[in-house]
């Protein structure tokens, strides 16, 4: 098939990747490839610390494509951070909070083991002593999501602008702003990220509350880390705000106060593409020459191999995945329709 992508995001870009190996003519549209959402995303492959009670989905999508990551990562020549998740709590409401989630985990029959104050300084010694205790989610994993794209940059074609003639299939992956008609599904959830130098960062993610105030602090290799992140619903271009960084960093310096000798190298703000029920939209509109791959919340890199797989499932043999397709939100037509978007 003759394929458009719009949108040179890690799932756009993903898909494209994934269509171009199966066979397919892909052209990949946007105007800024790789600087939406995937350029502030901190690159947490952690389904068992992003799953709240009531959104359990989420956690066997995240741990479906949890599963595909080391051998996506191996074919892009991307490094992977292996050491798991901490999950901590600052005082003994913010430990409750952990020890929820840990409950919720094993519900699931996945791991999460409960560590004593004592217990988590001993594993990761950048932490402050004033921690609570904390739990380690052994399983999950990080990348640094901008390496993602420059490896997928490398294999795909991205141009500005699209070329005039029609595809066969158009896949929408405009992350947080959608195309008419679509445009209603999707909406900003502003995100505020810090990125910093550290020579004695943590050697593993650590995530957790700080007086209810929820952080995480990723390490790269190399002593980058990235400290996010805020969560805001609002309608105006994302951009930081100076109380939204304060916060994160006051919350990160409280769980790892070797920070504040960190080089602060960026403050960024970008929208997380939200959708009504916290699922992403992937795969066939009624409009028969359109698929959706959008909507993916927090969990665009940890989805983005799963999804590149489905689309291109969808076009190869018709595949829809029940809990992903867009048509559960979708009203059906009066008659049918043909058309890409603009
Ligand atoms: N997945 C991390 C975030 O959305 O902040």
């Amino acid at each position: 098939m003759r394929v458009r992508v719009l949108g040179a995001g890690i799932i756009g870009l993903a898909c494209a990747d994934e269509l171009l190996v199966r066979g397919h003519e892909v052209e990949v549209v946007d105007p800024a490839p790789g600087l939406g959402a995937s350029h502030a995303a901190a690159g947490m492959l952690s389904p068992s610390s992003e799953v709240w009670h009531g959104e359990e989905e989420i956690l066997r999508l995240g741990m479906a494509s949890l599963a595909l990551w080391p051998g996506w990562a191996g074919r892009l020549g991307v490094p992977l951070t292996t050491t798991g998740t901490l999950l901590v709590g600052r005082d003994a409401g913010d430990l409750q909070d952990v020890e929820r989630q840990v409950a919720l985990l094993a519900s699931h029959d996945v791991r999460g083991d409960l560590l004593s104050a004592a217990a988590v300084r001993r594993l990761e010694p950048t932490l402050s002593a004033r921690v609570a205790g904390g739990a380690l989610l052994p399983g999950d994993h990080s990348v640094d999501p901008r390496a993602v794209v420059a490896a997928l940059l490398a294999r795909v074609l991205v141009r500005a602008e699209a070329d005039a003639t029609t595809p066969d299939v158009t896949v929408v992956a405009t992350g947080a702003r959608l195309p008419a008609p679509w445009t209603h599904l999707v909406h900003g959830v502003r995100g505020e990220v810090v990125r910093a130098r550290t020579d004695d960062p943590p050697v593993r993610t650590v995530r957790g509350w700080v007086h209810g105030v929820p952080v995480y602090v990723v390490p790269r290799p190399g002593g980058e880390v990235v400290i996010g992140a805020t969560s805001e619903e609002h309608d105006a271009p994302p951009v930081a705000t100076l109380g939204g960084v304060a916060r994160l960093l006051e919350a990160a310096r409280e769980l790892v106060p070797g920070l504040d000798r960190a080089e602060l190298i960026e403050v960024l703000a970008r929208d997380r593409p939200a959708t009504a029920d916290h699922l992403p939209l992937v795969g066939p509109t009624h409009d028969p020459a359109v698929v959706l791959a959008a909507g993916h919340f927090r969990h665009g890199v940890l989805l983005a191999p799963l999804t590149a797989r489905l689309v291109a499932d969808h076009l190869d043999c018709g595949a829809v995945h029940p809990a992903l397709e867009p048509r559960r939100v979708l009203p059906v037509p009066s008659a049918p329709t043909r058309g890409a978007p603009a």
